[in-house]
This record gives C-alpha cells, structure tokens and sequence, in this order.
C-alpha cells in the first residue's frame, strides 16, 4: 500500500517533533515544518524531511508546500500544529502582538488549508488535523488572545468540516490539556514582560511563577500522549470531530459546563 503523506507544522519542539517521530514509526512519509529545522535532524533516521517555514510568511509557506509536492506528487494529511501562547492582560498586550498571536495561531494554518485543499480535493481524499486546545473551550486567567486564537480554530474548523464533507476531506480537532513543553515558559515569557510596570504586575507576576513551575515539574502530560491522539486522529477510519487529550482535560471542560461562570472564574483564577 501507498504510504500516506503527512505535512505536520511546529514539527522542531514539543508536540509536534513527537508526532512526527510517531508517525513516521507508524510507516507514514513525513515532512515536518518549523522555523528552525536543526532540531529535526535526529529524526532523519526515520526518514522524517524537514521544511523551513514560518507560518507568518507567506511565501514561505508556498516554497515549503511546493518542495512537498514536487517530491511527493500528493498530500494526504495536514497538522496544523505551530503555535504558542501570547500570555497577558488583554489592556496591555500590544495591538501588533495580538495580531501576531492570531497570525501564527490561527492564520498560518488557515492559509496553509487553502493551498493543500485543491491537492486534496483532486485526489477525493484528505484530512486536515487542527491543534487547539482546551483553551478553545474555556478562557484562561491572563490568556485571552490566546483563547481568542484557539477558540478561532475551533469555530473554523467546525465550519470546514461542514464544507469539506462533500469532498471526502476530513477536518479534526486536537484538544490539548497542559503538556510539558516549551509552550508553558514561552505563555510565561510573555505574560511577564507584557504585564511589566502596569497594575497587573502582581498577579501577573503570580501567575508567570506558577505557570513556569507547573511546566518545569512532573505533573502535566508529557507530549508522547498528544502524538499518540495525533496517530488515532490520523489512522482511525472514521475520525471524530474531536480529541481531547492530556491528565485533567476532561474534567475541566466537563466542570466548565457543569458550574456557574463566576464560580469557574475562581477556579481558574486560584488554580494559576
Ligand atoms: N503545551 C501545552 O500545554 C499545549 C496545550 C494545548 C495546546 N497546545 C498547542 O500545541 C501546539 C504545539 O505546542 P507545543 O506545546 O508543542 O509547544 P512548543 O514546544 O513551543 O512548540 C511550538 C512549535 O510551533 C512552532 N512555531 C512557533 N511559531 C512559529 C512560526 N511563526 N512559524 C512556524 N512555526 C512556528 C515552533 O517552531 P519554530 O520556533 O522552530 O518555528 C515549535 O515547533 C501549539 O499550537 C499549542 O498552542 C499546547
């Protein structure tokens, strides 16, 4: 049998440098994109490819996609999985930062969508693998573009599956809970320097603190989990519209339902 051809974004760190090692144990041919590509060279024993790009820049998408399909002649799956989290109080986040933030989260792998599409449509088959995140279910203290991009990618995507449906085209959404990787120190990163010198100081430095602590512990998920969900998402024969993933997703988007907002508020607040 043919084996499939996966195009994974954010493949240098963190989730997507997992997944792309799984699949491609799992006999998919993998092309794994990111702004660096150094880190990928350990997985070139397994036959992983490597694309530069930056997910901002759109000619750098087209080259990336090009490279892939003058090699491969087909696309059979798209992870859209680039992304961090542009922590902070949403008065103080600048203007250019939020836009930033929606450009790597939400509009990079929009556009990467729409130029796999014509590929996927002509071949009557296709899967597109979004990564959200329970931030896309529920809004957290100091996160609100991030939330704003995730929620995005949830709204998107239930629309694309709709449209795509007639085309064979699948369209999948991966909801994270906190995983260990750089994504937490870089959320802490930004949520210090954008608070710096303004009334949310305090609290916001509180919770950089704690966000860095719980990333550099044991507690949260190691990404090996969201690539194993990555795999079932990419393998099963009927995929769901969603996966969550991760020790206390579930709970927290069940409790997010379940309880009075004021009173979730105060569970997220004290919880960070
Ligand atoms: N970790 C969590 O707790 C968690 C939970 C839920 C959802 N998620 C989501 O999971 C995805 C992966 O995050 P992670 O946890 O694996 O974090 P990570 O280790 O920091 O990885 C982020 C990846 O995104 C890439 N990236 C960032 N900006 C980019 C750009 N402009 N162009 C191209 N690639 C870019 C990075 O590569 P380069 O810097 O080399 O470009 C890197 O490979 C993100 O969408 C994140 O929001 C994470």
């Amino acid at each position: 049998m043919e084996k499939k051809v996966v195009l994974i974004t954010g493949a240098s760190s963190g989730i997507g440098l997992d997944t792309a090692r799984l699949l491609a144990q799992n006999g998919f041919t993998v092309y794994g994109a990111a702004r660096r590509t150094e880190p990928l060279r350990e997985l070139q024993p397994l036959g992983v490819k490597s694309l530069r790009m930056d997910v901002t820049d759109d000619e750098s998408i087209r080259n990336a996609l090009n490279t892939l399909i003058a090699a491969e002649g087909r696309i059979d799956i798209l992870i859209n999985n680039a992304g961090y989290g542009s922590f902070g109080a949403i008065e103080e986040v600048p203007i250019e930062e939020a836009e930033r933030q929606l450009q790597v989260n939400v509009f990079g792998a929009m556009r990467l969508i729409q130029l796999v599409l014509p590929f996927m449509r002509s071949q009557g088959a296709g899967r597109i693998i979004n990564t959200s995140s329970i931030a896309g279910r529920f809004a957290m203290y100091f996160g609100g573009w991030y939330n704003a991009s995730k929620y995005a990618m949830e709204g998107l995507s239930d629309a694309l599956r709709m449209e795509l449906k007639p085309f064979g085209i699948d369209v999948v959404l991966i909801e994270p809970g906190g995983i260990k990787t750089d994504w937490g120190i870089i959320a802490a990163n930004h949520l210090r320097t954008s608070c710096q010198d303004t009334p949310y100081q305090a609290e916001a430095t509180r919770c950089a603190n704690t966000l860095e602590k719980g990333y550099s512990g044991n507690f949260l998920s190691n990404p090996k989990v969201v690539a194993k969900t990555m795999l079932r998402a990419c393998t099963a024969r009927h995929p769901r519209a969603r996966y969550r993933c991760g020790r206390g997703s579930t709970i927290l988007v069940l409790l997010h339902t379940l309880l009075p907002a004021r009173c979730f508020d105060r569970l997220v607040t004290h919880s960070l």
